[in-house]
């Protein structure tokens, strides 16, 4: 079930104070809770609901079991999660026909204990396929692609709401398909089969194309919106679009622009949701109390986007505290994120709480 169109998921969820909880970071009885941060804020997934959202993270199970507090603070205000990385194909199958779906069981029982919706990401994408793929010939490549997609999408059947099938499959320079394993071995029908193939393992599974660089109107977001619409077209089992809406407040579409790119895909009868938001502030200039509020308004008028929109059906931040964030190791200490590293409220969570407030 979505929230919006159809029925939201509606659970109650007891916060069991800030305790770890068992090795899936079940709720078991409080012992001594660790500190709990003083600015105390409402629930973020409350004002989600408000809008007729799921509010979600990115999140890895060993933070999960060995932080308490990051453990408590995603429970509390989050009703959706995506694994970070322990549901791709390499963590998953990193040797052919071997399977170790632990760190994915472990989230996905964190998951449901905590009354909290489930994202697969992402069953095919380039940058996390093991390397015994990349030597396989092409027919030995499509049958590795059904077995992966058909036993992945089977044992998480009815546990997984949504599943990113394909990520990043648009070139950033040329608008064309991205020259991956997949493309060169199966040709640019592959898209269209890993959907196919995912339909085939879950029927009620909602199956999402995700990508970055093209929350605007742009070649890229152009070259997004011809492929889905492609695959409508064609009949391809396709229910949405995740958009990445990795930003720097330095410099990012105008709101206008997010809203039409959303619209306009909406019109093809898909869902949008916002998939792996984060802000960066290192670039931009004046004190680190501007920055924090500049942050803040990025946040409120990109997640203010998909509040306006029915067909928006979730916002995903690609973690939720500074202490633990991709941007980190890739471009260098910055401050991304909704929590700082002693998981105090931001100014950026009260932007995106008063995005799903209309305030
Ligand atoms: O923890 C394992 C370790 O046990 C293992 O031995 C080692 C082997 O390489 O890998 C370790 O996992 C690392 C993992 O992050 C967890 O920390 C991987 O090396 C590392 O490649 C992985 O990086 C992730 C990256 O995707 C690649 O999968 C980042 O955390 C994650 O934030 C990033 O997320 C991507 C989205 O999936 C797609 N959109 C872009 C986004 C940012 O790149």
């Amino acid at each position: 079930m979505k929230p919006g169109g159809v029925a939201l998921v509606v659970a109650l969820v007891v916060t069991v104070g800030a305790c770890g909880g068992g090795d899936d970071g079940s709720p078991t009885t409080p012992t001594n809770p660790p500190p709990v941060p003083t600015t105390d804020p409402d629930p973020l997934r409350n004002a989600a609901a408000v809008a007729g959202k799921w509010v979600g993270a990115a999140v890895q199970s060993s933070l999960l079991r060995n932080d308490a507090t990051y453990a408590a603070t995603f429970r509390k205000h989050f009703d959706y999660v995506t694994a970070e990385w322990e549901m791709k194909w390499d963590p998953l199958q990193r040797e052919p026909g071997v399977f170790d779906f632990s760190g994915g069981d472990r989230i996905v029982r964190f998951a449901e204990s905590s009354g909290m919706n489930v994202k697969g990401h992402a069953l095919l994408w380039h940058q996390a396929t093991p390397a015994w793929v990349e030597e396989l010939s092409p027919p030995e490549l499509r049958i590795a692609m059904e077995d992966h997609i058909r036993t992945v999408v089977q044992h998480y059947r009815g546990r997984v709401a949504v599943w990113d099938v394909v990520n990043e499959a648009i070139d950033d320079s040329n608008g064309g398909l991205r020259d991956t394993v997949f493309l060169r071995g199966l040709g640019p029908g592959y898209i269209a089969e890993a959907f196919r193939l995912a339909r085939q393992a879950d029927p009620d599974a909602l199956l999402v194309y995700n990508d970055y660089g093209g929350e605007g109107l742009n070649q890229k977001s152009n070259a997004i919106y011809n492929l889905v619409r492609g695959l409508k077209e064609s009949g391809v089992p396709i229910d949405g679009v995740g958009l990445q809406m990795h930003l720097s407040a330095a410099g990012y579409p105008p709101a206008g622009q997010i809203a039409a790119n959303v619209a306009r895909l909406a019109d093809l009868g898909l869902l949008v949701n916002i998939s792996e938001m984060d802000v960066q502030i290192r670039d931009l200039a004046g004190d680190a109390a501007s920055r924090l509020q500049r942050q803040r308004e990025v946040y409120r008028e990109a997640v203010g986007v998909c509040a306006a929109q029915p067909r928006c059906d979730a916002v995903t931040f690609w973690g939720f505290t500074d202490a633990h964030s991709w941007i980190d190791e890739f471009f260098g200490e910055d401050d991304p994120l909704l929590f700082d590293e002693q998981y105090q409220a931001k100014p950026a969570f009260f932007g995106v709480e008063d995005a799903f407030l209309g305030r």
